[in-house]
């Protein structure tokens, strides 16, 4: 497995670096296939690269073709505050100069709320999914999972207790091997999240975990180096069978723990 870690001084020169990967690789995609897919992350470093990308205005990209979709949501209301749509659109759609010419914006694709049921808009969202991602290896690579598509570039946090997207140790979503994308229901939380699974991740072109901060010093050694608790550490469960694998950390998350 292609597997790259890109280590940084602070947050600022991972989102950075990050941003600067981003744009190369969904010009890679585009220049590959004529279109790229990107599944949006929640948390604080995703947020400032999306910043970034927004003040860099990145007019380099034909953002036409590109189709955003969400890795994981809250289960609050689109305009809610811990939306992570609201969040995506408020630190980088919201923002981009191209706001007012709709053909050069991406596609984005936010997840249909529902909060009373969480599944059934887990299902629709999946759905969604297929339909809008479905007819991308249509330029036939050779790629195994055809019922599985292929995201060109998935973006990842990881929590203290390595947790990446929306699944959190110990519960039900880290066992799916079907569906796309689930509600899962977070005991710590007492609350749903909703979220894509480890088969449809690891089935991406590209996988790029962004991670920051001290604090996340012992998952991100427990992930890159073991034991192997997948139900413990979620994160461990993403192994992209085919694609690329990168890691941006900073200094303070990474320190002695990558070799
Ligand atoms: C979310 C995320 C989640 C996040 C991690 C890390 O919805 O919050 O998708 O998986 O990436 O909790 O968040 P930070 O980068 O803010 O620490």
């Amino acid at each position: 497995m292609y597997h790259q870690t890109i280590v940084k001084p602070n947050s600022e020169e991972v989102a950075i670096a990050a941003t600067e990967w981003l744009i190369e690789t969904i010009k890679e995609c585009i220049a590959a296939r004529g279109q790229c897919s990107i599944a949006l992350s929640g948390g604080s470093t995703p947020k400032r690269l999306y910043q970034l990308i927004a003040e860099n205005e990145s007019r380099s990209v034909d953002w036409s073709q590109v189709t955003l979709v969400l890795g994981d949501e809250r289960n609050v209301p689109q305009e809610h505050v811990d939306s992570n749509y609201r969040m995506v659109r408020e630190a980088w759609l919201d923002r981009l100069d191209i706001k007012n010419h709709p053909k050069s914006m991406p596609r984005v694709y936010p997840v249909t709320m529902d909060t009373k049921s969480p599944e059934r808009a887990a299902l629709q969202y999946e759905r969604q999914l297929r339909q809008v991602l479905g007819n991308q290896d249509s330029t036939g690579d050779d790629r195994d999972d055809r019922d599985i598509p292929s995201i060109d570039i998935v973006l990842l946090g990881l929590g203290d207790d390595a947790h990446t997207a929306s699944l959190f140790p110990e519960t039900e979503a880290l066992k799916e091997t079907n569906h796309l994308f689930v509600a899962n229901f977070v005991p710590k939380f007492s609350a749903y999240r909703l979220t894509l699974t480890a088969p449809i991740i690891n089935a991406a072109r590209n996988v790029a975990f962004l991670v920051c901060g001290a604090s996340k010093r012992p998952a991100v050694d427990v992930v890159l180096h073991g034991p192997r608790h997948p139900d413990e550490y979620p994160a461990q469960l993403i192994e992209p069978k085919l694609g690329r694998l990168w890691w941006f950390l900073d200094t303070a998350a990474a320190a002695e723990v990558v070799k």
